[in-house]
């Protein structure tokens, strides 16, 4: 990350970890610049290496480049409030997961698919933001159409969209984009870690 993108405010963590996950933040603002395609396979190999319940490694990622024939159709399928500002990165991915793994010579349905390829994500965003670019994940499409548009096949699920792209230095910000673009922050780990167990049960 350059200096002149790196937001003023900065996140804290409460213990000593590696500056790399507090760093990583999802911006609203993009250049308009394109993600030249060996840029982003250098994000895609990042998470190639991601751990997949009997290394099945369920994940595809589907990809458009900006300026290409595919990124209208991509694009398309973004919620109108997401095309807001994913009109400015520079490569739209889709995220699928095959739901199904083989496992000697049968295919099984795989109980982690999606927190495998969830994995592959956040590795995949790291890595882009280790190479000066900014991902931005996107629940917000239209998941029947992306079944057909982008041709996924039976057995796999469509986990998210992500804008990548190069995030618009904080000195070329309105103030209304600056005030959207204040880092958000994280319940503590003591609400989400329980040794033990959960101390009641909270259903
Ligand atoms: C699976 C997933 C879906 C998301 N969907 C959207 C979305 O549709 N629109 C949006 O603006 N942000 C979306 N986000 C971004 C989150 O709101 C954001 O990651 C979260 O608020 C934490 O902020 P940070 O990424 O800046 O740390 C999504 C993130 C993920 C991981």
């Amino acid at each position: 990350m350059t200096e002149e993108t790196t937001r003023p405010i900065t996140r804290t963590p409460d213990q000593a970890i590696d500056p790399i996950f507090a760093e990583r933040w999802s911006p609203r603002a993009f250049t308009g610049e394109a993600v030249p395609e060996a840029e982003l396979l250098r994000m895609f190999e990042a998470a190639r290496w991601s751990p997949s319940s009997y290394n099945s490694q369920p994940w595809r990622f589907l990809y458009a480049l900006r300026g290409t024939p595919e990124w209208d159709a991509f694009f398309d399928l973004l919620v109108p409030g997401n095309q807001k500002w994913a009109e400015g990165t520079g490569a739209l991915v889709f995220l699928v997961s095959n739901s199904r793994m083989k496992v000697g010579d049968e295919f099984k349905p795989s109980a982690s698919h999606s927190l495998d390829a969830g994995a592959a994500s956040l590795a995949f965003a790291l890595q882009a933001n280790r190479q000066g670019w900014h991902v931005h994940g996107m629940g917000g499409f239209d998941r029947e159409r992306a079944v057909t548009v982008l041709n996924v096949p039976e057995h796999h699920r469509v986990e998210a969209a992500y804008g990548v792209g190069r995030a618009t230095p904080w000195a070329d910000l309105t103030e209304e984009q600056r005030a959207k673009e204040r880092p958000n922050a994280r319940r503590p780990i003591t609400d989400f870690t329980f040794r033990g167990g959960f101390p009641q049960r909270q259903d």
